[in-house]
C-alpha cells in the first residue's frame, strides 16, 4: 500500500493522528510558534519529559508522549536558523523529515502522523523552499516506512496550504 502524502490547513494541536512533529529548540525547553502552541495543549508533563532529553540537535528528532493532545505522541525535531542558505540549512532541514520518520517508525504504532512546517517561522526559512524540501523529503523517504500509512503537512496560513498543494499536485 503506498502511502497517503496530503496538506491541510489547521492548527496542529487538534488533529486526531498517532503523532504530530513539534518544530522545536534545542533545548527542548518550549518556545513560540508551534512549539509553545503544542506545550500548551499538551500541559505542563510535556516539559517535565522534554527536560530528561538532554536537549536535540539541529536535524535531529527526539519522541515523547502527546499528554493532553488527541494525538498519543511529539516527535520533537529542530530545524536549522536559516542564515541565506549557504550553511547547510537545506540538507538540515531534510535531515529534520527524514529524523522525524525515521523516530516515528521505530516507535512500532504510529500509522498516521502530521508535520509543521519546519524552519518556516521563527527560524526564517524562506515558505516555498522550506515546503519544497518538505515535499521532496517525505516521499523519497516515506516507501521506507510503509508502516507509516499517512503523512499530512498540516498549514498554518492560506498561502502555505496553496503552496503544499501546488507542490504535492505535481509528480
Ligand atoms: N499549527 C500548525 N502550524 C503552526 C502552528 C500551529 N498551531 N503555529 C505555528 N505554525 P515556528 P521554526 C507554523 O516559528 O521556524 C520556537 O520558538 C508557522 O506558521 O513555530 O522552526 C521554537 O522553540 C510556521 O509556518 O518554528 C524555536 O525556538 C511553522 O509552524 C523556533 O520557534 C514553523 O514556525 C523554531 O522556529
Amino acid at each position: 500500500m503506498t502511502t497517503r502524502i496530503d496538506a491541510i490547513l489547521g492548527d496542529i494541536t487538534t488533529l486526531n493522528v498517532d503523532a504530530i512533529v513539534n518544530a522545536a529548540n534545542s533545548s527542548l525547553s518550549g518556545g513560540g510558534g508551534v512549539d509553545g502552541a503544542i506545550h500548551r495543549a499538551a500541559g505542563r508533563e510535556l516539559l517535565d519529559e522534554c527536560k530528561n532529553l538532554s536537549g536535540c540537535a539541529t536535524g535531529d528528532a527526539k519522541r515523547t508522549s502527546g499528554y493532553r493532545l488527541p494525538a498519543h505522541y511529539v516527535i520533537h525535531t529542530v530545524g536549522p536558523i536559516w542564515r541565506g542558505g549557504e550553511h547547510h540549512e537545506a540538507e538540515l532541514l531534510a535531515s529534520c523529515y527524514r529524523r522525524s520518520l525515521e523516530v516515528a517508525a521505530e516507535t512500532g504504532n504510529i500509522r498516521s502522523i502530521a508535520f509543521p512546517c519546519v524552519s518556516a517561522g521563527v527560524y526564517g526559512y524562506p515558505l516555498e523552499a522550506a515546503a519544497q524540501i518538505a515535499v521532496t523529503t517525505v516521499r523519497k523517504v516515506a516507501p521506507e516506512f510503509p508502516q507509516i500509512v499517512e503523512i499530512l503537512f498540516c498549514c498554518f496560513s492560506e498561502q502555505m496550504f496553496r503552496y503544499y498543494r501546488r507542490l504535492l499536485a505535481t509528480a
